[in-house]
C-alpha cells in the first residue's frame, strides 16, 4: 500500500484527545501552513484561511463554544454538552478554518461565465485544505476531529482574535495526542459508489 493511501486510511475522527504531544508548536504550525499552502484552490484563488490556536487560546475557543451553547441548550441537557466541550478543550489545539469572501466576489466579477460556481468552489477548496490538514496531522502521529460550531461562535471568535470581516468561519479542527482508538467505521458496498467502464 502506498504511504499516501496509508495516511488516508489512518485519518479518522479521534475524539479522545490529550496533550501528550511530542511535536513543538512551531513544527505543528509549519505543518499546517505547508499543508494549506499546497492544497489546490479553484483558479488558484487561495481563499482558505487558517488560525491555529494553542494553549490558553485553544481553551478560550472552547469556553466561547460552551458560552454560546448555554442559552441554546435545555438546562437538563447542558451537563452532557459541557462534558462534550470539555473533551475538545482537553485536546492540544484547534485550527479554525475560514473562507475569504472577497475572493469569491472578485472572481465572480472577473469571470462572469463561472459566477455561479465560485461559491461552491470556495467551499470545496476549504474542504480540501481541511481534509489535507486532518490527514497531515494524523500522519505526524496526532489525532484530530472536525467540528462546526459556526455560526453561533463567529462574532465572539472574530472579536477575540481580531478576525477580518471578510474571513468567514467554516470549521474547527481539534487536534491532540490520540488517547483512544477511533470508532468502527462501515463502508457502503463498492458497487453502490463506483462504476468502471472500458
Ligand atoms: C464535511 C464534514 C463535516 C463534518 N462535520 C462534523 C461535525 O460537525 N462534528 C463531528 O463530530 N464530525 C464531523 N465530521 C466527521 C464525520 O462524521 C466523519 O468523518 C465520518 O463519520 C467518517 O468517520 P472518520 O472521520 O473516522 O473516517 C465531518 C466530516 C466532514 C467530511
Amino acid at each position: 500500500m502506498s504511504q499516501f493511501l496509508e495516511s488516508l486510511k489512518n485519518r479518522r475522527s479521534f475524539y479522545a484527545l490529550g496533550r501528550d504531544v511530542k511535536l513543538s508548536e512551531e513544527e505543528i504550525t509549519e505543518l499546517i501552513k505547508d499543508t494549506v499552502k499546497n492544497s489546490p484552490t479553484a483558479f488558484n484563488a487561495q481563499s482558505p484561511r487558517a488560525v491555529v490556536l494553542f494553549g490558553a487560546a485553544h481553551e478560550k475557543l472552547w469556553n466561547i463554544v460552551e458560552e454560546a451553547l448555554k442559552p441554546l441548550t435545555p438546562a437538563e441537557a447542558f451537563p452532557n454538552t459541557q462534558a462534550k466541550i470539555a473533551g475538545f478543550r482537553n485536546a492540544y489545539g484547534t485550527v479554525l478554518f475560514f473562507k475569504e469572501t472577497d475572493t469569491v466576489k472578485n472572481l465572480q466579477e472577473q469571470f462572469a461565465l463561472y459566477a455561479d460556481n465560485f461559491p461552491d468552489w470556495a467551499e470545496q477548496s476549504n474542504g480540501i485544505a481541511t481534509a489535507n490538514t486532518w490527514t497531515a496531522l494524523t500522519a505526524a502521529g496526532l489525532g484530530a476531529n472536525l467540528q462546526h460550531y459556526n455560526p453561533i461562535i463567529d462574532e465572539a471568535v472574530a472579536k477575540e482574535w481580531d478576525i477580518p470581516a471578510n474571513w468567514q468561519l467554516r470549521s474547527q479542527l481539534v487536534f491532540g495526542s490520540k488517547e483512544a482508538d477511533a470508532n468502527e467505521k462501515e463502508f457502503l458496498a463498492d458497487d453502490e459508489r463506483f462504476r468502471v467502464f472500458h
